[in-house]
């Protein structure tokens, strides 16, 4: 594999306990930009919000990449649009179907997820030390558990293929070093102009979970801050994290938005 920006250090293992934590440990002991955990089963792989990432040996990709772009802080939450735009590049070519993607790191094949992001950074004052960039997509997985069969997918079971994980992973790595000279610039325009189009879920009725706390409007667009604009029936607001519902519109559903309070320009 040979990329103009990454390293191609990669380490690959059986067995481990998460490949974020492994990738972590080793962008602390200073590995290049670009240096690569691969594992064929996580025994504690992680998921955000705190939740368990779990998934059959041997059959989905599970991988996590260091980056050291050198952003300042206040950029560095656009990297998951960064990662899920490369992986969804990557898994578009290799299965042949279309990709969209889910606010804020989640992947989907017909509606359904089938691999998620987990981004976690480091700083040194109000810069980016490194950020380790975890990957978990369900590949040639034929079952999934009851309770999130009906959301959960895998490449295999929407297309009725088996895929090599090798060349997916290599597909997947080619994409990100292809977007990362404009990360590295602090140039996310490209990449958030590609998340937004892939998304389907603007104009629909939407509720966000935040740990218990949900907030119900109209999905909007997604801001240059990586923030989700909803129009609820106060008013527009930006949500930062949560979890998101699409629900079935009916048109009394749908909050119009006629562009006042527009937070987009409140970036950097
Ligand atoms: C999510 O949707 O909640 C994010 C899931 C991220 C899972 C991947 S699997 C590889 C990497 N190692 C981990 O422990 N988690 C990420």
């Amino acid at each position: 594999m040979s990329l103009k920006h990454l390293a191609t250090k990669l380490f690959v293992f059986d067995e481990i306990d998460s490949t974020n934590s492994c990738a972590k440990t080793l962008a602390e002991a200073d590995m290049p930009s670009g240096t690569a955990v691969v594992a064929e089963y996580q025994s504690t792989g992680r998921g955000r919000l705190g939740r368990a990432w779990l998934a059959p040996k041997g059959m989905n990709l599970l991988f996590s990449v260091v980056i050291r772009p050198p952003l300042h802080r206040k950029l560095s939450g656009l990297l998951t649009f960064y990662a899920a735009t490369a992986a969804a590049r990557a898994a578009e070519y290799v299965s042949e179907n279309p990709v969209e993607t889910k606010w804020p790191n989640d992947l989907l094949l017909n509606g359904k997820k089938f691999c998620g992001i987990l981004t976690e950074n480091s700083y040194q004052n109000e810069q980016l030390r490194y950020s380790v960039i975890g990957v978990g997509m369900n590949v040639n997985q034929k079952e999934f558990p009851a309770e999130i069969a009906g959301r959960a997918t895998s490449m295999s079971l929407e297309t009725g293929k088996e895929f090599s994980r090798e060349e997916l992973f290599r597909n997947v790595m080619h994409e990100f070093d292809l977007l990362f000279s404009d990360v590295a610039e602090g140039q996310f325009t490209g990449i958030l102009d590609e998340w937004n189009k892939r998304c389907r879920m603007f104009g629909k009725p939407v509720t966000v979970d935040q740990e218990g706390a949900q907030v119900s409007g109209t999905a909007v667009r997604l801001q240059v801050d990586g923030s989700l604009l909803l129009a609820t029936e106060t008013g527009t607001t930006a949500v930062y994290a949560g979890d998101v519902t699409v629900a079935r519109p009916t048109n009394d559903d749908i909050i119009q938005y006629d562009g006042s309070s527009d937070l987009h320009e409140t970036g950097y």
